[in-house]
């Protein structure tokens, strides 16, 4: 299969020296990359800003911004069978980047805020056969909002991340998820390396690719 992954957060520049974005390490993401390779699929990795070494014979995409973000992966949908959306948007940005370094005092003033592209939403209609998997960073009601952006989004399957355990989430490398589709819960995963995690979900999308292959 090509599978298309995003990774890490973006960055939303409000001046030079700022910018709005959010805990994301990427860790999961690249997870996803690596497993994609290591089990034979074709894997091309847009990335935001992270601290990571990009995995071995995937094609890597660097970006910054959410607008990058979206012009990468329209690019690149075409190419792929499954797109998943790992990545933590930022979902703000300033209306406009100063070119000069804001004074504190000035921030509430000359700080407008609008909403970032929605990346997934943007690539909805160019879905046809492909599968597309979404994330849910949740720290409340987590199945309902998960299957909530799975319906909104028309999403095949959402990753249900809790990030309120010190095991889970942002900046660790083990994670607590729960698989869903729109017919209900897939599988509650026990805490696991994020590794392993990407391995299930790499499994999952193999094993449902081949379910339609069947069907066919
Ligand atoms: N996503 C996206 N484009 C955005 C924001 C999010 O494609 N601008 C994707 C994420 O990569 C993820 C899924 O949508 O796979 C859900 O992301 P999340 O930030 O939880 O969803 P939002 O729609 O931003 O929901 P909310 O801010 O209400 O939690």
């Amino acid at each position: 299969m090509r599978i298309l992954v995003t990774a890490g957060p973006t960055r939303e520049p409000i001046d030079p020296a700022r910018f709005i974005s959010n805990r994301s390490t990427g860790r999961m993401g690249y997870a996803i990359a690596r497993a994609g390779v290591r089990r034979g699929h074709d894997v091309v990795l847009v990335s935001g800003p992270v601290c990571l070494r990009p995995p071995p014979d995937v094609r890597l995409v660097r970006v910054v911004t959410a607008a990058e973000m979206q012009k990468a992966v329209r690019e690149n949908i075409a190419w792929c069978d499954v797109l998943i959306m790992a990545a933590a948007v930022a979902d703000w940005r300033p209306a406009h980047m100063s070119c000069r370094k804001l004074m504190k005092n000035e921030m509430s003033e000359k700080l407008l805020l609008e909403r970032t592209p929605d990346i997934l939403g943007s690539v909805r209609d160019l879905k046809g056969n492909r599968l597309y998997v979404g994330f849910a960073a949740e720290t409340e009601n987590m199945i309902s909002e998960a299957r909530r952006k799975l319906l909104e989004k028309g999403l095949d399957l959402i990753v249900a991340n809790d990030v309120t355990r010190p095991d889970s989430g942002f900046e660790v490398d083990t994670n607590k998820v729960t698989l869903l589709t729109p017919e209900g819960v897939v599988e509650e995963l026990q805490v696991m390396s994020k590794d392993k995690v990407a391995e299930k979900i790499v499994e999952w999308i193999e094993w449902y690719e081949g379910t339609r292959t069947l069907e066919e």
